[in-house]
């Protein structure tokens, strides 16, 4: 007898009409007519069923802040780091917590199991550290954290963010954080990256890095983190989170510095939703998108992931912790509209996601933990065309979060369609 058995599957490699046998936390069969019985069983009746999502590269500390002390009135990166110094003073460990505490539950309903968040160690007190770390321990039941610390006003531009990011690392914080394009100087940007990566390799932990977040097309730290990468034998452990001046980089640059990349296996994210609201800001037409190559860096081997970035703070006052949301931008954002670049999207917030943090038991593949979402839709470009609804989203074999179903379906030319609608004009008059 399995704990769970979740029957009629549609799988994201195409494979359609399996069963997925769950017990004692792990997958133990995935087989078409699987003949065992279980305590509970699922019938998914063709919908597909996905490993859980994966939001590469969030905020937990700034996020559902919306409003408070006001709000970011022109929508631009730079009244929200001011707006995000106004607020500073005034938060706790209770209410970061409260506030992230709820996030997780948003992100889980969503079927988001994992997260990576940056959080800020400019502030002396480490408020942010200490809250996040005890929530980590308390959600660990349904969802896992895993925490950059990350110098927000800059490693070398902040006196005391060299110290209080050690502190932060000494706490529990996995990987190394930094943001070389807000130093003072290129060069000092430099400098932060060889003293960062140094960091991580003498203590064993990952890099994530904001990069060259800007429409500069000579911000070109992404070069530095690459060479630093291989330098200290880090390769496949270090991320480059927005390299949004990648947008704008000359195009016979590029086609040296993807290969380099390629060569460290350094990891990059994209942050769609944030990426095309905030770059392109000083142009007038045409304007850029400001998002990284996508396309381009995929077709290189290079492992790439999406993030959400934030939600309703001083940054990005939309969102709802959907990751389909972030697949279906991405999607049009890059013009990833052909069949392989469809099933790329729906990787970059699942499978890439999962490598870049290192999970443990990821897939859905017999021995992986039993984690899964069920929706509503029967392959992976419905899904995200629909931003389809999570039937059931499951973790160790439980159900922890279930939505209702989408109202009808409606047959066409032998296809069937998923609706949020029902229209009957007739049955209202
Ligand atoms: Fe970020």
């Amino acid at each position: 007898m399995l704990d769970l058995i979740v029957r009629n599957a549609n799988l994201p490699d195409g494979r359609k009409g399996f069963d997925i046998g769950v017990q004692d936390g792990r997958i133990a069969e995935v087989v078409p007519n699987l003949e065992a019985r279980a305590h509970k069983e699922i019938d998914a009746g063709g919908c597909l069923v996905t490993p859980p999502f994966v939001d590469s590269h969030f905020h937990l500390d700034s996020t559902l802040t919306y409003g408070n002390p006001r709000v970011n009135r022109s929508g631009t990166l730079l009244e929200g780091i001011d707006l995000w110094g106004e607020l500073k003073p005034s938060l706790t460990a209770e209410n970061i917590k409260a506030r992230a505490r709820e996030l997780c539950r948003w992100a889980a309903a969503h079927g988001t199991l994992a997260i990576r968040s940056h959080v800020d160690v400019s502030d002396e007190r480490l408020i942010g550290v200490q809250a996040l770390l005890e929530l980590k321990g308390e959600v660990k039941p349904y969802i896992d954290l895993q925490f950059v610390a990350f110098p927000q006003d800059g490693y070398f531009r902040h006196p005391s963010a060299p110290a209080s990011l050690r502190r932060a690392l000494d706490m529990g914080l996995e990987v190394v954080g930094g943001i070389p394009h807000f130093e003072r100087t290129s060069a000092l940007g430099a400098e932060s990256i060889a003293a960062l990566c140094e960091l991580a390799a003498e203590r064993g932990l990952l890099v994530d890095m904001h990069c060259d977040e800007s429409d500069d097309p000579m911000s070109r730290h992404i070069e530095t983190l690459t060479y630093h990468t291989q330098r200290l034998g880090l390769e496949g452990r270090v991320t480059g989170s927005h390299l949004t001046s990648m947008h704008s980089m000359d195009n016979y640059y590029v086609s040296k510095l993807i290969p380099l990349m390629a060569e460290a296996r350094v990891n990059v994210v994209a942050n769609p939703l944030i990426n095309i609201t905030l770059q392109g800001r000083h142009d007038t037409y045409p304007k850029r998108r400001g998002m990284t190559r996508v396309k381009e860096l995929m077709e290189a081997g290079i492992n790439v992931a999406f993030g959400h970035d934030a939600l309703m703070d001083p940054w990005y006052s939309f969102g709802s912790q959907d990751m389909l949301e972030v697949a279906h931008m991405a999607l049009h954002v890059a013009q990833m509209t052909g069949v392989e670049e469809i099933k790329r999207t729906f990787d970059a917030v699942t499978t890439n996601g999962a490598r870049i943090l290192g999970l443990e038991g990821y897939g859905l593949e017999p021995g992986c933990r039993g984690d899964m979402v069920v929706l509503q839709a029967s392959d992976i470009h419905e899904a995200i065309r629909l931003r389809a609804t999570r039937l059931f989203v499951i973790r160790r074999g439980a159900i922890i979060a279930q939505s209702w179903p989408r109202v009808s379906r409606v047959e066409l030319n032998g296809k069937s369609f998923e609706v949020d609608f029902r229209f009957n004009p007739e049955d209202w008059r």
